[in-house]
């Protein structure tokens, strides 16, 4: 079943995301130091008549990293080319996709974490040098032949840090990691994507709203039109707090923003009685995948103090307990030494 918080993108939703996809900065909210970095290296760039450095982008899903790149293209006035890792299977794949670039062009690639070693070995000359080495034939036969590419910005994103080789963290010139938006950023992300869906909200439905996102701009957005369906359906113009939370309510999205899966998941750590829990263990009792749970739920829980992650597994905090109204176990706390 789909979550109604899942951060991943549902598949009808290309279509609004990209009315709703901001392309400058004013409509581009939160993340303030980042875009305060960006704007200043895009306009050095500009008047050097230089291509921006690579960047790269991490960050859990939903939080804008995609309408980052775009907005940099925009601005740059530069063509974007967007594809993700797992497309580009074997070296000619990259090759085609490098050697159709043109002078200033921002390749963007998603998921970048995903990349093969073979692949990485030959980006490393194109972000560094801009040249592409082709290897012909095989044994000893073999010959390399080197390319000129133009030069190019390429913008990486990806959900997991920690996954990224280390030679190609090296390779971009700029990193930034995007953080989880509160309830006032979302609030705000909220009453504009209304507007634009024709659809006014009013400040305590866009707040109540934005409790329940998640910290998330994706999901924010998924509930306001899953909200104004139910707003249409009742013939209201302008959606109200209590429509915003009768209609939240019955999609089974809580005061947390906290679905099924986020409620398992601190139960089944609350469960354990103050045991840490490995990722494995709650993989296979959430019958979810590792990544999923890595990447989409954990970001959130411990962002917001719900769950500690420590050498030995996962714990919940006595926020959790809270919560649920529960006390927590003595001995709750882990140690320093475990
Ligand atoms: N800072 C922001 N301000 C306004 N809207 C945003 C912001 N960040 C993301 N969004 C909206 O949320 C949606 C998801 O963002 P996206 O860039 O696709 O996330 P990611 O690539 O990190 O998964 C986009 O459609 C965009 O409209
Ligand atoms: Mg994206």
């Amino acid at each position: 079943m789909e979550r109604i918080v899942e951060v991943e993108k549902l598949n009808f939703e290309n279509e609004y995301e990209l009315t709703l996809r901001p392309t400058d900065w004013n409509e581009y909210i939160g993340q303030e130091k980042i875009k305060k970095n960006l704007q200043v290296f895009i306009a050095a760039a500009k008047k050097r008549g230089e291509c921006l450095d690579h960047v790269l982008f991490f960050g859990p899903p939903g939080l804008g990293k995609t309408t980052l790149a775009n907005i940099i293209s925009v601005q740059m006035n530069a063509n974007i080319k967007t594809t993700a890792a797992p497309m580009i299977e074997k070296s000619g794949d990259l090759a085609a996709i490098l050697t159709n670039l043109d002078e200033g062009d921002i390749l963007f690639i998603d998921e970048i974490h995903r990349l093969s070693p073979a692949i990485e070995e030959i980006l490393y000359p194109a972000m560094e040098d801009f040249r592409l080495d082709i290897i012909i034939g095989s044994g000893p036969a073999a010959q390399t032949i080197k390319l000129d590419l133009p030069k190019f910005t390429l913008i990486g994103a990806t959900t997991r840090a920690g996954m990224i080789s280390s030679p190609l963290r090296d390779r971009f010139g700029m990193h930034f990691r995007l953080q989880f938006y509160n309830h006032v950023e979302l609030a705000e992300i909220i009453k504009k994507a209304s507007f634009k869906l024709s659809c006014s909200a009013n400040e305590q439905a866009c707040m109540e709203t934005a409790r329940r996102s998640r910290g998330t701009p994706r999901i924010a957005l998924r509930l306001l039109k899953r909200i104004r369906d139910y707003a249409q359906v009742s013939d209201e113009d302008t959606i109200s707090q209590e429509r915003a939370k009768y209609a939240l309510d019955e999609l089974g999205v809580d005061e947390q923003g906290f679905d099924d899966m986020d409620i398992r998941f601190l139960e089944l750590l609350i469960q354990a009685k103050g045991r840490p829990l490995g990722l494995g263990t709650i993989a296979a009792t959430l019958s979810e995948d590792e990544g999923t749970i890595e990447d989409v739920i954990e970001p959130y829980l411990i962002a917001n103090g719900y769950i500690e992650k420590t050498a030995r597994g996962r714990v919940a905090t006595p926020k959790t307990y809270d919560l649920f109204r529960l006390t927590p176990p003595k001995n709750d706390k882990p140690t320093l030494f475990g």
